[in-house]
């Protein structure tokens, strides 16, 4: 839905015009998996997928959220009573914003708001990251609040941290509410630290595919806490704040130490060499050699399947049929369990690696995928 459609559906539904709308995207990750709740580096890049918003102010404590989305009529919720919930649908996002907004001591009184999202939810796009960033960056400027796009992301990262109940790193909020079309946003998640990388691929005659294998993920499920868990053990039997503070050059040192922890050595490899290869991604873009970032994309997702094991055989399949097909890297993008992989190719091929994953997951008996091109797209911001 545009934004004029988005303005008119709450106009008819709350009788009355929005004080304005305002969007945010879905992001892929293009290299830095598991690192962000580890301190470490991470590069998304925004979609031109987002969630659009229209929203006034209340002044009677009241929350009326509605979403074209999804079946059923307005939710109607108290602001003052908002606290976090053992059952998650979809207004626990908008519904965990304001409440983190408000725990932060933010004077928000009550809102109505109207939301669409075009990002595949459960998809690894971040599809809740955009749904708290768009409604953080609204009542941020319709309550005047002044706050910066880095902190609009924490606050949104608490909201999914303590109010959904999905213990996510900062990643996903920071895309959303940072990124710049045209460019991959290379942040440090130990301070937010951030650089906007020229990520132009359609001038070098390349693209980018992503590959939705349409495998459903949940990361308030056990699987993402426990290397979540894991990593932090890491840390803690190497005597060090977050695995981030190991530097590349004493991993093998760091993995002598951790004796027999078989399974703490995995994870702490996988968050050392990722973090090595996000800087590896940065100086290839930066020197114009954006061909020979593939196989660094590619060694990412060998270390997600082996080390990290957050990939799946939908996954696999895709990553591996791109790369017999002529891709220049692959891996998969987001937390994992499922969701979408990323394809870098010569624009040339786009048509013939569609086709080869297509007819692989046909083979397979794996429902069809959905194929499309990511192009690095604006973040967060006012339409109307
Ligand atoms: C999910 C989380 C992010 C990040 C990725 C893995 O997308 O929301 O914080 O941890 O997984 O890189």
């Amino acid at each position: 839905m545009g934004a004029q459609q988005v303005r008119e559906a709450f106009a008819e539904l709350y009788g009355a015009e929005p004080e304005g709308v305002w969007s945010a995207p879905g992001r892929v990750n293009l290299i830095g998996e598991h690192t962000d709740y580890n301190d470490g580096f991470v590069m998304p890049f925004a979609l031109p997928h987002m969630a659009t918003a229209a929203v006034s102010r209340r002044t009677d404590g009241v929350l009326r959220l509605h979403s074209s989305d999804v079946e059923g009529g307005v939710v109607e919720l108290s602001s003052d009573t908002l606290a976090p919930e053992s059952d998650r649908t979809w207004t626990s996002y908008p519904a965990g914003v304001v409440w983190a907004l408000r725990e932060a001591g933010h004077p928000v009184t009550g809102a109505d708001i109207h939301l669409s999202s075009t990002v595949p939810t459960g998809a690894g796009l971040s599809s809740s990251a955009a749904l708290e960033v768009v409604i953080a960056l609204a009542l941020g400027d319709l309550y005047e609040l002044g706050l910066p796009r880095w902190q609009l992301a924490r606050l949104c990262q608490r909201a999914e941290n303590v109010y959904v109940g999905a213990p996510t790193g900062i990643m996903d909020q920071t895309a959303s509410a940072c990124c710049e079309q045209g460019h991959a946003l290379f942040l440090d998640t130990r301070d937010l630290s951030q650089r906007q990388i020229p990520f132009d691929l359609a001038a070098e005659g390349l693209r980018l595919l992503v590959v939705d294998t349409q495998v459903k993920h949940a990361h308030s499920g056990g699987e993402y806490g426990k290397r979540r868990a894991g990593c932090e053990k890491g840390a803690a039997l190497l005597g060090v704040d977050a695995l981030r503070d190991i530097p590349y050059a004493d991993l093998d040192a760091a993995l002598a130490r951790l004796g027999d922890e078989d399974e703490v050595r995995r994870l702490v490899r996988h968050v050392v060499t990722e973090d090595q290869r996000v800087e590896r991604v940065v100086a290839l873009l930066e020197s114009g050699d954006t061909r020979a970032i593939g196989p660094v994309l590619t060694e990412g997702h060998a270390s997600l399947r082996d080390d990290f094991r957050v990939s799946c055989p939908e996954l696999d399949l895709a990553v591996d049929t791109s790369l017999a097909a002529g891709a220049l890297g692959a891996r998969m993008t987001g937390g994992g369990f499922g969701g979408s992989a990323i394809v870098l190719t010569e624009t040339a091929d786009v048509d013939t690696l569609t086709k080869a994953i297509e007819e692989s997951f046909a083979t397979a008996a794996f429902t069809a995928p959905r194929v499309f091109e990511a192009v690095p797209s604006a973040g967060a911001r006012r339409l109307i």
